[in-house]
């Protein structure tokens, strides 16, 4: 009886996030692909997490061009906390490693023009054993994120129940609002749930996150890019309609700059990334990133497309049996995005086809700029019949833009 009378109460209860955030996907950089939970800062000091490492790489975002296209959250993941609350049952930084507290980095990152983000975990510890939070702890945890200026929590979880994610995750979105701080709010929820309806509300999660892990944790390995997009593919009549302003599914961090991927692998994982309209979280060493993969990163117009207005997410619309498969992103101004995309192991591969048959057949001429190389066809209606050279594990991606009909141009003023 008194279980019905709770679960009635939260169910009537009207949680919303409501904070106006992220209108476009956000963009910035997450310590965890890259650094795990390195806390070897004897030995490894420079690749630990430690305040020096999130403050370095909050210079670098800073000075070598990253937040003036957008990149503007640094974002500490886990391992973070010291392991207990204070005797007022606070979280708090691990004294050695944070010496000058996470109010102190706030007020760094902010003097440099950028946000902060902090992890925690809906639950009886964080993945890596750190002190999670629960329902009883929410409201405190929340204040004390908010008194230290923090501008984005990612909620973790591991070590939880469907219960305790059914009552944290919108109970925090509730604690955050009540901060009066602006808080982004990222939820691994759907994650722990199979990612899919019914399991996941993601009318609910629509109102209460802005952004949402649905699936594994991205790995430095092609495979693993793979398996997201595989995923996302497959799930595309459930997952597309759900991403929009301030609501986006988050298929996990860019791994441009570390190990795993080729060039080519780098310039898909990219293209794929910005079709989906997810979100741009580098995770990588900003202080050593080449300059071929920092002009993947900082791509112009790809990230116009990622943050198109609009905010629609991408749809895969076709697949060869070549191994070709293109997905099509529509962009604000009548404009769109193209992404041609070989899963072929040989050799370049010529395909084919024309616009018409990808759903472009109600303009007479359309113009577009190859994305990486910046190259211009023009003239191009939907029965012109062209033929897009992708390379192995690698893309073309185009933004397309219809001409006016030249006949239409040309009439005389009334
Ligand atoms: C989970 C998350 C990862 C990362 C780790 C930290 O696996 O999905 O993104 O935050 O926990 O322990």
């Amino acid at each position: 009886m008194k279980l019905t009378v709770i679960l009635l109460a939260l169910v009537l209860q009207v949680f919303s996030l409501e904070n106006g955030l992220m209108r476009t996907p956000p963009m910035g950089w997450l310590a965890w692909e890259r650094y795990r939970c390195n806390i070897n800062c004897e030995e490894d000091p420079d690749n630990c997490i430690n305040e020096r490492l999130f403050m370095d790489m909050a210079d670098r975002l800073a000075n070598d061009g990253w937040r003036d296209l957008g990149y503007n959250y640094i974002n500490i993941d886990d391992c973070w906390m010291a392991p207990n609350r204070d005797e007022d049952g606070r979280l708090m930084a691990d004294p050695k490693r944070f010496p000058s507290g996470i109010k102190a980095l706030a007020d760094y990152v902010h003097s440099l023009g950028l946000k902060l983000g902090i992890y925690e975990d809906m639950g009886n510890k964080t993945c890596m054993g750190y002190p999670g939070t629960t329902v009883d702890d929410v409201v405190l945890d929340a204040e004390t994120f908010a008194s230290w200026e923090v501008d984005m929590l990612k909620l973790d979880g591991c070590y939880s129940s469907a219960i305790d994610r059914a009552q944290g995750y919108p109970g925090m979105a509730d604690a955050l609002n009540a901060t009066g701080r602006p808080i982004a709010y990222s939820c691994s929820w759907p994650a722990y749930d199979g990612g899919l309806p019914p399991l996941v509300n993601y009318t609910l999660l629509t109102e209460i996150c802005n952004l949402w892990r649905n699936y594994d944790d991205i790995e430095d390995s092609w495979q693993s890019v793979l398996s997201i997009v595989d995923w996302y593919t497959k799930n595309q009549d459930i997952l597309q309609p759900v991403a929009g302003p301030g609501h986006w599914n988050d298929p996990d961090m860019l791994l441009i700059g570390n190990f795993g991927l080729s060039f080519e692998q780098a310039k898909a994982q990219m293209a794929l990334w910005t079709i989906l309209a997810a979100p741009l979280f580098m995770s990588t060493d900003l202080r050593t990133i080449s300059p071929q993969n920092v002009d993947i990163l900082q791509n112009k117009l790809m990230i116009k497309i990622n943050q198109d207005p609009l905010g629609i997410q991408g749809r895969r619309v076709l697949k060869t049996k070549h191994e070709i498969e293109v997905f099509v992103r529509p962009l604000s101004n009548n404009t769109s995005a193209i992404v041609f995309f070989s899963r072929r192991t040989d050799m370049p591969y010529r395909y084919k086809t024309t616009l018409g048959s990808l759903n472009f057949t109600d303009s007479a001429s359309y113009e577009v700029q190859d994305v990486y190389t910046g190259n211009i066809i023009s003239g191009l209606t939907p029965d012109t019949r062209f033929t897009v050279i992708i390379n192995p594990s690698g893309v073309v991606m185009w933004y397309l833009y219809p001409i006016p009909d030249l006949a239409e141009k040309q009439l005389p003023e009334l």
